[in-house]
């Protein structure tokens, strides 16, 4: 735990009294997948009777002998159960009436696009899958991913599952340390990248990347490379470990057989960033998962055969494998995937996007939002955006203002919006309204979803009356939990399952309201939240201590009217470096390089000393507190109250 309490949202009692409810339209509720409000009482009533019905909606090798086996924090879901993810992703539609449907639509950056139906996806991703087989790749056996948002990166993991080989997929703006970090914690046999990949015009040398990573990674025997972005990417090959996709799929069977996994055989690592230590592997398994992503995906997202979804995550983070892959194409539903950035060419490119697809359901981030409305309601208001039938958000707290704002200038006041609470480690959406059957209030993720149940408690773990702030938990478990820390089950116990005997915390802060619902309010840990992205204090403030100018850092999440949280760094140098903007410069970039630009501070400010307590802990809520121009908080524990004094004084004169 941190020493914060502080949050992302400081406003709370104006939030509070945030009364606007939206209905939902009679004639969306009438057709709405989730039409009869009985679902909550039969899911709190009988929670395994619920998802062993909602099991069904996939297909078994073998029936589960038992719904639930729970005996806190260790749960095993569907026992004895027997089920392949591709198969019930891929080749069930394969072998229906939707052969033909789009399985995957994609749309480059450059504006190349690509059509999957779920016929072609089977052949591609049976392909590929016998290609893993060729290299040696075997059940169980691990294979990092780390490239860009092109339909390879979904054959893969589809291929993946179709082995029994879990996947983890490495985010592909993440540097060369953090891919070797991940890919060892794993002990990947194999990795799937590309020559590059398209930013804004530019290319992200992913092959390059790669090179160097590989250098102190022991387990990888071979890569694959796919060739996306071609000359530019001037990505070199090393015989013998090196193959191209197009060589390793060229003579390679279509038919592959799916792996009969257990229920609870691993499916995936995703890693995430924690309070402390290096990022750790989230396991996610086979089946629980699958039915948790189908499931809420089909509900919340009231997909119906016809539809057009678009989910503009990135897929090296777990929204998009949850709701770009697995979730939608085990319902058989349409998903769209874009490669780039939403203002490349211009700032109307998913509006462009969503018009030229006719997309009906439309899934993104806050921090998306917001930078939508500055950049102003006439870039949405040229395209024809009528398709749209619903809207969600996810990956941190929205703001009443941006839901408002979605509502009325992408939504046209016509499509409910699902505000979905979730993480890595949750797997599926546990928060979220049901557009048909539950009233919105702007900036309320509403109710949990049925079977999930949800408390707001204190330090103490007892139930906060309603307004009442407190830490979210959960009390029961679902089925798409993950199941352990990849290697070290005693992180897994102590970090989430200790606070609070027998009750998952979630290191999230929230209040209920008269109405019970839940209104999220940031992290209560050391995790920041930069635009959708979780990335920890301390994970930045090793890579600054890694410089050889860098006596001491301590970092922050400081509130950001765009990315809701900013990263500021507060800097001691060794004795002897003098402080210069150049050296700010360095320090910024020197992170990027050592995690990735999206950890790349957006302040750094040098300071002769840190606020600590007697006990030498950095205070960094009162770090906070000058960041963001605040009175200062409690000083009475700090070793030497002079210092944090001058300090706020300093920062107010340079900022
Ligand atoms: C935050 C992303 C408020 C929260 C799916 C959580 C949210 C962290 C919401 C997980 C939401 C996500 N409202 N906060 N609708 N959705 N968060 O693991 O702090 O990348 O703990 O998973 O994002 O981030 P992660």
């Amino acid at each position: 735990m941190g020493d914060g309490g502080a949050t992302q949202r400081e406003s709370l009692e104006a939030l509070l009294q945030e009364a606007r409810l939206f209905r939902p339209a009679p004639e969306f509720s009438k057709n709405a997948n989730a039409g009869d409000a009985e679902i909550y009482a039969r899911a709190a009533k009988d929670l395994e009777g619920f998802w062993a019905d909602e099991a069904k909606r996939l297909d078994w090798i073998e029936p589960w002998k038992k719904v639930l086996e729970w005996d806190a924090p260790w749960a095993e879901w569907f026992v004895g159960g027997k089920l392949n993810v591709a198969a019930n992703c891929v080749d069930r539609h394969a072998a229906s009436a939707r052969r033909n449907k789009a399985a995957i639509i994609w749309e480059g950056e450059p504006g190349d696009t690509r059509v999957l139906t779920f016929g072609m996806l089977q052949r591609e991703v049976n392909r590929f899958a016998n290609g893993l087989k060729s290299l040696g790749v075997k059940k169980g056996e691990r294979v990092a991913i780390y490239m860009g948002m092109i339909p390879e990166l979904a054959i893969t993991m589809l291929a993946c599952a179709k082995i029994g080989a879990p996947h983890s997929v490495v985010f592909g703006g993440f540097s060369a340390e953090s891919l070797r970090e991940r890919i060892n914690d794993a002990q990947a046999k194999v990795l799937i990248t590309a020559d590059g990949a398209w930013r804004r015009g530019n290319v992200v040398p992913l092959k390059a990347n790669a090179d160097a990573a590989l250098e102190g990674t022991p387990s990888i025997e071979k890569v694959v490379v796919v060739d996306r972005v071609g000359k530019q990417a001037n990505a070199t090959m090393k015989a013998g470990r090196d193959v191209t996709w197009d060589e390793l799929v060229k003579d390679a069977s279509d038919k592959c057989a799916a792996e009969p996994m257990d229920a609870e055989d691993m499916l995936y690592i995703l890693y995430t960033s924690g309070t402390t230590g290096k990022p750790k592997g989230v396991v996610h398994t086979t089946a629980g998962y699958l039915v948790g992503v189908s499931t809420t995906h089909h509900y919340i997202f009231d997909v119906k055969e016809n539809d057009v979804y678009w989910c503009t995550a990135d897929i090296g983070w777990v929204t998009g494998h949850s709701y770009i892959v697995y979730g939608p194409l085990a319902n058989g539903c349409t998903s769209l995937m874009y490669e780039g950035s939403p203002d490349y060419p211009d700032r109307g490119r998913f509006w462009s996007v969503v018009s030229k697809y006719g997309v009906n359901i439309f899934y993104t981030a806050p921090t998306a939002i917001r930078t939508f409305m500055r950049w102003g309601r006439e870039w949405p208001a040229r395209y024809d955006l009528s398709s749209l039938r619903l809207l969600g958000t996810v990956g941190e707290p929205i703001n009443p203002e941006a839901w408002i704002w979605y509502h009325e200038n992408i939504g046209r006041q016509r499509c409910p919006i699902v505000d979905t609470w979730w993480q890595t480690e949750t797997g599926m959406v546990l928060m979220s309204p049901l557009p048909g059957l539950v009233p919105t209030k702007p900036g309320s993720a509403t109710r949990p979803f049925p079977g999930v149940e949800a408390d707001v408690v204190d330090e103490k773990g007892r139930t906060v009356p309603p307004g009442a702030g407190g830490y979210l938990v959960l009390t029961k478990p679902w089925p798409a939990m993950f199941r352990t820390i990849y290697g070290d089950p005693e992180r897994y116990v102590r970090q989430y399952w200790s606070r609070y005997e027998g009750k998952y915390f979630t290191g999230d802060g929230a209040k209920r309201d008269e109405d019970s619902y839940f209104w999220l309010l940031g992290r209560v840990d050391d995790v920041m939240n930069v635009a959708g992205h979780r990335i920890s204090t301390y994970e930045v403030e090793s890579a600054l201590v890694d410089h050889d100018s860098v006596a001491e850092a301590a970092v922050i999440g400081k509130t950001d009217a765009i990315k809701g949280q900013a990263i500021a760094s507060f800097v001691t140098l060794k004795e002897g470096t003098l402080p210069s903007d150049a050296l700010k410069r360095e320090l910024r970039e020197h992170v990027a390089a050592r995690i990735g630009s999206i950890a790349r501070p957006d302040e750094i400010f040098f300071t002769s000393e840190l606020p600590k307590t007697r006990s030498a802990k950095i205070m960094r809520r009162l770090l906070r507190d000058i960041a963001e121009g605040r009175l200062l908080g409690d000083t009475t524990t700090l070793a030497d109250s002079a210092v944090v004094g001058k300090l706020k004084q300093q920062y107010e004169e340079e900022g």
